[in-house]
């Protein structure tokens, strides 16, 4: 079996304090680590579940995994190809083989919309034939 998705030694920071005032209050490092030396794999056909606490870091890792989040350090691989390193147009590809389902339906999900409109309207963002979106 083969996999689909890599993820090495991944790390995500997020910048909490200017360096203006990091400086003023004597902070050292004005980042948190909201993921820190992430691994694992997925095979295909296998599905996958990462559990953990609330702000363990588990949307910010399914962020850099779209590649919407930027890895400071690690690898990122899909189908053998680094996503860390991707340009505008490879990453425009790469999201039409990979989406979210996000979990909250109230703030994700138009109620104006129908539920056809709603599903396939990444896959229209994504120009994708109307045969296809169908299926
Ligand atoms: N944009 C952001 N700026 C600063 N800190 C963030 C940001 N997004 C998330 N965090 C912090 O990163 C950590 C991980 O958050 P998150 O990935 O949302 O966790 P989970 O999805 O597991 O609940 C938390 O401490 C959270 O407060
Ligand atoms: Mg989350």
């Amino acid at each position: 079996m083969t996999d689909v998705l890599e993820v090495k030694h991944v790390r995500v920071r997020f910048r909490v304090k200017s360096n203006f005032q990091a400086l003023v209050q004597g902070i050292e490092d004005p980042f948190i680590d909201a993921v820190r030396d992430a691994s694992f794999a997925i095979v295909e056909g296998e599905t996958f579940t990462l559990v953990g606490e609330s702000g363990s870091g588990k949307s910010t890792l399914a962020l850099a995994v779209a590649g919407l989040l930027p890895a400071e350090e690690g690898s990122i691989r899909f189908g053998g190809a680094e996503v860390t390193t991707m340009d505008h147009t490879a990453l425009q590809a790469y999201r039409k083989q990979i989406s979210f389902m996000w979990q909250n339906p109230v703030g994700s999900l138009s109620p104006r919309l129908s539920v056809g409109s709603l599903i396939t309207e990444p896959y229209k963002i994504h120009k994708l034939s109307e045969r296809d979106l169908k299926a």
